[in-house]
């Protein structure tokens, strides 16, 4: 299939893109590159002998994303383009509901002008909330405390309420875990701009020597260890997730899945399993919760395995490898190419 991938120079985009490509489809990429470095394409382009497509543009310009599906022939698209630090959300708003809400409205508009009505779309398990139930199911109650999260939660509402209107419409719903990890190669990985959000590329620059220690948002959570505890997923796992789950675009529907592993881990099992990983010490404080972070989430994945034959295969131990590989390789991310 040819596909149009919003944000395919970002973290789950290029890998994404990796198993696009192995799997036979044509990806085009579409990326602004507010988050990500023009260099991914060189990386990607190494291990397939060819550059990949990719059109430097916006979600927000519908315009220009008419032309690139007419132009490339394009017959579906998963769409990773957006924002997606939390806090950020908090402080500028305006910016997410811009991007997140109103660009993905700009992309449905274009695709729906140009009769392409087959899309994946990144949700995320923050849709959750503070979950109910352990192993969260597809069908747990909605809600969310940040505006990120609302602006996951809007777009899923838009698009259950397209596909009411217009029931030809091929919707997969993917709701993400925690995505960490990177290609086996060393060449791509998470290339966080500025302090990393999440706990693995922390730790990972800790690790390498970028900074001091890791803190440890509480640890009076009631979990084994008194740490948060999440379902982190191998990006690979998920990039290969978008692959099965084109299968479901055959048929008109508009459905959400959880892509995960199933299986919780501590903060501090994952500074443990990096240590063993780098062979690298990673000093820790613990300080006062964050305010807004929940005790412990993790997916009911069975959804996913029953409609399109996918699961993770991917463990602890091998995300953390592959991290450090990345991270070894390249300590200052992306900025790291005196070779290219
Ligand atoms: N990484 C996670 O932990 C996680 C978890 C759940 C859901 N998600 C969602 O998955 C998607 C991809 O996440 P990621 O981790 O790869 O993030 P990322 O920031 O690495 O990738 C997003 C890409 O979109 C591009 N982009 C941003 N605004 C754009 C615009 N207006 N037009 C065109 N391109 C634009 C960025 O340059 C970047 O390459 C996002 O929608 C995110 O909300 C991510």
């Amino acid at each position: 299939m040819k596909i149009l991938v919003t944000g395919g120079a970002g973290y789950i985009g290029s890998h994404t893109w990796i198993a696009l490509r192995e799997a036979g489809h044509t990806p085009v990429i579409v990326d602004n590159f507010a988050n990500a470095s023009p260099r991914v394409l060189s990386r990607l382009g190494q291990l397939f002998q060819t550059e990949p497509v990719c059109i430097a543009g916006d979600i927000r310009n519908a315009t220009l994303i008419e032309r690139v599906i007419e132009d490339h022939g394009c017959e579906a698209v998963i769409h990773f383009a957006g924002y997606k630090a939390v806090g950020e959300s908090m402080a500028e708003p305006l910016k997410y509901f811009e991007v997140n809400v109103g660009g993905t409205e700009r992309l449905l508009t274009a695709m729906a002008n140009t009769g392409v009505r087959k899309l994946i779309f990144s949700s995320s398990a923050t849709v959750y909330g503070d979950p109910e139930i352990l192993p969260i199911p597809e069908d747990h109650p909605l809600s969310t405390a940040s505006v990120y999260g609302q602006t996951k939660l809007i777009v899923e509402d838009m698009l259950r309420a397209l596909h009411a209107s217009d029931p030809q419409w091929a919707i997969a719903i993917l709701r993400y875990f925690n995505p960490v990890g990177a290609h086996p190669s060393g060449l791509i990985g998470e290339d966080p701009a500025d302090t990393p959000n999440n706990l693995m590329p922390f730790i990972a620059q800790v690790a390498v020597g970028r900074r001091p220690h890791l803190n440890v948002f509480g640890n009076d959570y009631p979990t084994p260890d008194g740490t948060g505890v999440r379902d982190y997923i191998h990006v690979c796992d998920l990039a290969e997730g978008h692959v099965a789950a084109l299968s479901l675009l055959d048929e008109p529907q508009c459905t959400a899945l959880n892509l995960g592993t199933g299986k919780g881990h501590s903060v501090l099992e994952m500074v443990e399993a990096f240590e063993r990983a780098s062979g690298r010490h990673v000093p820790y404080r613990i300080t006062d919760r964050r305010p807004g972070d929940i005790a412990s989430c993790y997916a009911d994945p069975s959804r996913a395995e029953a409609l399109t034959g996918w699961r993770a295969e991917r463990g602890l131990d091998e995300m953390c490898a592959d991290v450090w590989r990345w991270q070894s390789q390249n300590p200052l991310g992306y900025l790291d190419v005196a070779a290219e």
